[in-house]
């Protein structure tokens, strides 16, 4: 589905990422671990093309490192980014279609809780909610693919609970995953493999039964 091969990405200068290759294989999650400042973000970026790379991503077997971001959105890649990026002083239901996408009784039906709440300023939502909406406006676009940054950032861990029952419903949907996250007890929940990212290259990889030793080696 995905196959990210010897990437490089740059804001400037100074590569931030490199030589990085991984794989999304289709219905797969597949989490991305690393320190503060290793890439995280800056990779999920760089599939979208929201920066300068070389190296190839190839997309369904297609290369799509040449292409604009929207043409990537309408070949199925979607994100959820990094602090969510809601418009607070907007409702829900315009939150969503600002997309321009009209999948909204689709996207009700997974969310029951942001069609309750329609009418509501986005920024009044709590902090798992607003987290539902984020996931929830990728998901207009009908993605293949999902990109998640650190979707459980800030919220309680009774609340991660629940965002881990949203990602299960996205995952039965049929949709592969490429998520960053801090919380391993989610990634472990969620994912069927993961890598380590650090320093802009991929320092490790293994399956969720790794995450342990990974945790051991990279996190303690
Ligand atoms: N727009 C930008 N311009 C220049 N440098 C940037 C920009 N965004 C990020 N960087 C740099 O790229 C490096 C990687 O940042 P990135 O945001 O990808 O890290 P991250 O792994 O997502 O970290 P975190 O866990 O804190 O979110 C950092 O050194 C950062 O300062
Ligand atoms: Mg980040």
């Amino acid at each position: 589905m995905l196959k990210v091969e010897n990437l490089y990405a740059s804001y400037g200068r100074e590569d931030i990422l490199r030589d990085v290759n991984l794989e999304v294989l289709e219905k797969e999650t597949v989490a991305i671990l690393g320190p503060n400042g290793a890439g995280k973000t800056t990779l999920l970026k760089a599939i979208c093309g929201l920066l300068k790379t070389r190296g190839r991503i190839l997309f369904e077997g297609k290369d799509i490192s040449g292409l604009k971001t929207h043409k990537r959105i309408a070949l199925g890649i979607a994100i959820s980014p990094e602090g969510r990026r809601i418009f607070p002083n907007m409702n829900v239901r315009d939150n969503l279609l600002i997309t321009g996408f009209k999948n909204l009784e689709e996207v009700y039906e997974i969310f029951p809780r942001l069609k309750e709440r329609r009418d509501q300023l986005a920024g009044t939502l709590s902090g798992g909610e607003q987290q539902m909406l984020s996931i929830a406006r990728a998901l207009m676009f009908k993605p293949k693919l999902l990109l998640l940054d650190e979707p459980s950032f800030g919220l309680a861990p009774v609340i991660v609970e629940t965002l881990s029952e949203t990602i299960h419903k996205v995952k039965d949907l049929g949709v592969s995953i490429l998520l960053v996250e801090q919380n391993l007890s989610l990634v472990a929940e969620i994912s069927d493999r993961i890598y380590v990212l650090s320093g802009g290259e991929i320092v490790d990889e293994g399956t969720r039964r790794d995450i342990e030793r990974i945790e051991k080696s990279y996190f303690t």
